[in-house]
């Protein structure tokens, strides 16, 4: 996934661009929030930007591989200006950055600056001393200073955004063998509750009524303030409070960390959407303790079933990894088992792919390209076969649609349900930023098509 964002003044363009998770989105819009401070004007692509960043991805070896490809390209953008007497910044930024450091500047003469996600706070340091001809980095672990630079920054406006991220935790203590999180984004801390809450308001403010919190372990957060112990289910029922804010998500959790007052939280609190994305990356428990998981299948499908009893209209998400070293035919047969009793609405699923490093990259018993490739192909045929079920499950029935955007053809907006679905009804534009009732007619291939309940919706919008 890639996303361009970008700052705000009229004399020089800036340009970010997003690769992997949303928490990256959440800091490209930060990144670009500053840029727009030190005067750059957004843009959407890098033709003609003095200000380059691209703000990488490292959990795959594919995901990696793009920023050199990029940087390539880059490169002859850069000469091109540089040959029409223009300067052109390149910055890296993100989890690339972060493992990679040093030889980034190293390899690629072009970057001027290479940032790691947890020091964003010294990026207009770092562009001051580009302008002057130096070569910096940054890539010390941060993450409270970098907390502290968004509450002294605020919120970066969303631009008319119905729905928003709000990052609340980042890091992670849990090392699966096969990932490079715990590497790249450093040891879990979480914001202080205020500072959510104040930048949750803020958003509620710029028309956000949708925010989903974000962490590399959302659901581990915890922050002790004023005699109180906040979780993740208590920061729930708090922004809850807040008028205006209908909607609240929250990615990515991990199974040990989805604890019995958050289960309750999608019972008792009704802003607590139906949605849960819970990666269990394998059915085998040889695998899952194999990959550090430290929770069986079978305590997966206990979490499910007690979530399901709390929400029974929850939609479940989730990630897998095919070929993990020694993952055997029978090993990938429990996956499909897994697969088949849960019911997933919606799933990642990835081969696995060697992270130096990690102690998955250790290992002899590594599993042949080929058999990955089949077991993925597999194990998404079930998956998109689970996918349709679920979309088709709404046919008919009335459904609460949050409408965000204009459609792509004229007449048409664009909404989601409570369960992350995607909408398209006919409908005027007045509609974006409320939620109405839809009849769902029939599913498309990424989305559900349906009618306003009521004609009498459209008229009294139009008038
Ligand atoms: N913190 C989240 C997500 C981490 S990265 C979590 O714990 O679930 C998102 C997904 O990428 C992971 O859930 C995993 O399925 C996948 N992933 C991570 N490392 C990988 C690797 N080395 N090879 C293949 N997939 C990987
Ligand atoms: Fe990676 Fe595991 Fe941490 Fe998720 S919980 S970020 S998969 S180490
Ligand atoms: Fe990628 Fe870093 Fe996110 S490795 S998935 S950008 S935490």
């Amino acid at each position: 996934m890639t996303q361009g964002t970008g700052g705000s003044d009229k004399t020089a363009g800036g340009f970010v661009k997003s690769f992997g998770c949303q928490m990256n989105v959440y800091d490209s819009s930060r990144i670009s929030g500053m840029l727009g401070e030190a005067g750059y004007t957004a843009q959407q692509g890098p033709d003609g930007a003095e200000v380059i960043v691209l703000n990488t991805c490292h959990i795959r070896e594919k995901a990696s591989d793009k920023v050199f490809s990029e940087l390539g390209q880059i490169r002859a953008l850069k000469e091109a200006r540089a040959a029409r007497g223009m300067s052109t910044f390149v910055g890296v930024a993100g989890c690339v950055a972060q493992a990679e450091g040093a030889e980034i500047l190293k390899r690629e003469r072009t970057v001027d600056f290479v940032v790691g996600p947890q020091s964003y706070h010294r990026l207009p340091e770092m562009l001051a001393r580009a302008r002057l001809g130096e070569r910096s980095l940054a890539i010390e672990f941060e993450t409270q200073e970098k907390f502290d630079g968004l509450r002294q920054r605020g919120a970066a406006p969303p631009l008319r955004l119905i729905s928003a991220f709000l990052t609340i935790q980042e890091g992670c203590d849990k090392f699966c063998a096969f990932c490079v999180v715990p590497y790249t984004r450093g040891a879990e801390v979480s914001r202080a509750p205020e500072d959510i809450v104040h930048e949750a308001e803020q958003l509620v403010a710029a028309g956000v009524k949708d925010i989903s919190l974000l962490g590399q372990n959302v659901n581990a957060y915890r922050c002790e303030t004023g005699g109180k112990r906040w979780g993740l289910a208590s920061l729930f029922e708090r922004l809850s409070e807040i008028t205006g804010l209908e909607r609240l998500r929250y990615t990515t959790s991990h199974p040990n960390d989805m604890s019995e007052d958050l289960i309750a939280a999608h019972r008792d609190l009704p802003k607590v959407m139906p949605f849960l994305h819970l990666p269990v990356q394998s059915g085998s428990d040889a695998i899952l303790s194999a990959m550090n998981r430290k929770h069986t299948a079978g305590a997966y499908c206990g979490l499910i079933e007690r979530v399901r009893r709390a929400r029974p209209d929850i939609a479940l998400s989730s990630d897998f990894i095919v070929g993990f070293p020694g993952e055997t035919d029978a090993d990938f047969r429990a996956t499909l088992d897994l697969v088949r009793e849960v019911g997933f609405a919606s799933a990642f699923s990835f081969a696995y792919s060697m992270r130096a490093g990690t102690p998955g990259a250790e290992r002899r018993d590594q599993v042949a390209s080929d058999i990955k490739k089949a077991r993925l192909l597999e194990l998404q045929g079930l998956l998109e076969e689970q996918k349709k079920t679920f979309n088709a499950s709404f046919v008919g029935r009335n459904c609460e649609v949050l409408f965000e955007r204009r459609g792509r053809h004229s007449g048409q907006i664009v909404g989601r349900t409570p369960q992350m679905l995607s909408v398209q009804v006919d409908g005027p534009e007045s509609l974006i930023g409320s939620i109405h009732d839809v009849v769902i007619e029939r599913p498309g291939a990424n989305s559900l098509f349906g009618r306003l309940a009521s004609e009498r919706q459209i008229n009294e919008a139009a008038n």
